[in-house]
């Protein structure tokens, strides 16, 4: 297990989700789990699965923009179809689509030259694969696990001998992952059908942390993993430890043309503030097509994120989390060295913002991405108790369409009173 600093440096990364699924725009790997289509249409989407316009630079090109310091892509969803030419199964785009050719190199070696980190996504489960659903989850079970011909054997027809043959097939497929990719990250998924002791989790994160001792692996390797990932929400109490939330641009991971209800840009701006105050990182999620084109509407919420990254930089990269809950009425990050609060203020601010107990005296507030200096000053607070640091509010030209962030600049490290004053 190896949490690295650039993970946590990073705050933002983007999650590929690329797969078969894009030709019809069907959701990845469910469509058929869940009988919206049968397996054999699902599978037919192999016949039109092109990768005619991919184009891995144009991509990192694109994340870079956005602000991220990492991607993930989808080496293998639950569909069992790999991204890449895996010698232990004939289930790849490689030897079964148009495509013909092995996607994730390029995607890394193009992430890697314009400086951003690789992660790649591997399911544990695998629909398609004749040995998987040869045992059920013993109960209780904590994600409740359908009676899924794709998951689950009829009651009393388990099969561990097969399952232990599934189970040398991921190891396999793990390696190989390990191997040919050396990736930064490792993204685990798939976890909730099988127990830890079902999946020998152990004996995965030994192999792993041996091949790769300095990947950064998620908590998915469940029992293992260096950090949590809350999914399409955000926690209002931050998980312990590391951390990031996965969120969909859209409602979809993968590609789907009817999906259009896409977080506008200051939506995405919120989450993001919202997460980076916590301590956390996103990995916002985009759906290529089946010919590696990333849809515009993704592509423009993307760059519309980069360019309010890109403003308040300072506030973003290399800072922690903020202020706790209660002293500002949005989200906060402190700098490494702890001496310049970022608040975050959403909307357009009216007469002053305030921040309630800040012990630490301030020096000067600034418009960040501006430099114009604001008035402060503080009024009331009684021995220990702080009084109101008020700051005048930023006008005009100032004030951020998305958010608008004032630096304040602490005299000594941040401290803050978080009694209940006199009893
Ligand atoms: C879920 C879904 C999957 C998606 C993933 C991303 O586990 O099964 O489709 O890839 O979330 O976090």
């Amino acid at each position: 297990m190896a949490m690295q600093k650039w993970f946590g440096e990073a705050r933002l990364g983007i999650f590929v989700h690329w797969g078969i699924y894009a030709v019809d725009g069907v959701a990845e790997s469910w469509a058929f789990y869940d009988g919206t289509v049968t397996h054999e249409q699902y599978m037919n989407q192999l016949h039109g699965f092109t990768a005619s316009r991919y184009d891995p630079h144009a991509w990192a090109e694109l994340f870079a923009r956005a602000g991220a310091g990492y991607a993930v892509l989808t080496a293998k969803h639950h569909d069992g179809v790999a991204l890449f030419d895996t010698r232990h199964s004939d289930l790849s785009v490689v030897r079964r689509t148009p495509a013909g050719r092995d996607l994730v190199a390029g995607y890394a070696d193009a992430l890697r030259e314009r400086g951003l980190k690789v992660g790649l996504y591997f399911s544990h489960s695998d629909w398609s694969h004749p040995d998987y659903a040869t045992v059920r989850h013993p109960a209780p079970q904590e994600v409740p696990v359908n009676d899924s011909r794709f998951s689950t054997p009829p009651e009393g027809r388990e099969d561990p001998a097969r399952w232990d043959r599934y189970l040398d097939f991921r190891a396999a497929q793990v390696r190989e992952v390990a191997e040919l990719f050396r990736p930064d990250l490792l993204w685990f998924d798939g976890e909730w059908e099988r127990s830890e002791e079902q999946w020998q989790m152990d004996a995965l994160a030994r192999d792993v942390v041996s091949l790769l001792p300095e990947t950064v692996l998620n908590a998915r390797l469940t029992g293992h993993g260096d950090y949590a990932t809350p999914e399409q929400g955000l926690p209002v109490e931050p998980p312990e430890g590391p951390w990031e939330l996965c969120l969909t641009v859209n409602d979809s991971w993968g590609h789907q043309h009817t999906d259009d209800n896409h977080k506008s840009v200051g939506q995405l701006v919120r989450c993001f503030t919202e997460t980076i105050g916590m301590g956390g990182n996103l990995l916002l999620a985009v759906g290529p097509r089946e010919d590696g084109t990333i849809p515009q509407a993704q592509a423009d919420r993307l760059l519309g994120l980069g360019t309010w990254i890109t403003r308040h930089a300072e506030a973003v990269h290399g800072t922690v989390a903020g202020l706790p809950p209660g002293h500002h009425y949005g989200p906060s990050t402190l700098s490494a060295d702890g001496r310049t609060l970022y608040l975050v203020c959403f909307g357009t601010p009216h007469e002053t913002v305030s921040v309630r107990g800040l012990s630490t005296p301030v020096k000067r507030v600034t418009v960040l991405g501006n430099g114009d200096v604001l008035a402060h000053r503080v009024t009331g607070g009684l021995g220990h108790v702080p009084g109101v640091l008020w700051i005048d509010a930023p006008t005009g030209g100032q004030v951020d369409p998305h958010a608008t962030v004032l630096a304040v600049e602490l005299d000594a490290d941040l401290d803050v009173y978080r009694g209940r004053g006199r009893q």
